[in-house]
């Protein structure tokens, strides 16, 4: 069986900048779940999240794919591996770029950082599948930070995107996200063919962090 993934973006929500993106890091990192949990945290608290939560795995909200160089105000695949990151979004459908974007990013992170990139529907999964990432996420972008978990609202689009997926490559991961709240969400995604869950509200805007994870992780 593929491993389970519940990734958590951080976003730019108040509750998960600076010091609180490093609190609830080491909310992240005490929750014992043989799930791979990921904090994806803005590129400034990367450094700090990841000196604060060592054992917890951290990826960047988005890389783009320049070297060293003049680059002003790219964010530099290699800088944020040096500061700990171990993977990235691209193209979140809050920051969307070009597929250029992501063949170009593919080929110049080196093997084992994971990239996970973000499909606003099945044709999208389907291009972006073909570039061979490590996941693809699709998440409806009308969902996103919605009540209703992607799962309930639309578990159609879930499905037969994880079979779109499948039928270009067995290798690329499927996630899927918008909306997603508690155990029963992450269960179902992983029955509609996905191995997990990319979600932001549901742990970053809620009272008790911990317990929303625990809910998470109860039935993987
Ligand atoms: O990247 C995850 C995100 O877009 C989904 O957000 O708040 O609906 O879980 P949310």
């Amino acid at each position: 069986m593929r491993e389970q993934l519940v990734v958590v973006n951080f976003k730019t929500y108040e509750t998960a900048h600076g010091i609180a993106a490093e609190k609830l890091a080491l909310i992240m990192e005490s929750i014992e779940t043989d799930a791979r949990m990921i904090a994806v945290v803005s590129a400034f608290d990367l450094s700090a999240v990841v000196s604060v939560a060592p054992n917890l795995e951290v990826w960047t909200q988005h890389l783009d794919p320049i070297s060293f160089g003049s680059n002003t105000g790219w964010l530099h695949p290699e800088t944020a591996i040096q500061r700990g990151a171990k993977g990235t979004l691209i193209n979140h459908a809050e920051h969307k770029v070009s597929i250029e974007h992501i063949a170009m990013l593919l080929d110049t992170v080196p093997e084992g950082f994971t990239v996970c990139a973000c499909a606003a529907d099945i044709d999208e999964a389907r291009a972006l599948s073909a570039l061979m990432p490590d996941y693809v996420a699709v998440e409806p972008p009308e969902l996103i930070g919605g009540d209703i978990s992607v799962t309930t609202a639309d578990p159609e689009i879930v499905s037969s995107t994880a079979r779109a997926i499948r039928e270009i490559s067995e290798e690329v991961g499927i996630l899927c996200g918008a909306g997603v709240k508690n155990g029963n969400d992450v269960l179902k995604a992983i029955e509609l063919g996905t191995s997990g869950v990319l979600l932001a509200s549901g742990v970053t805007k809620v009272e008790d962090a911990a317990q929303a994870l625990k809910d998470l992780i109860s039935k993987i």
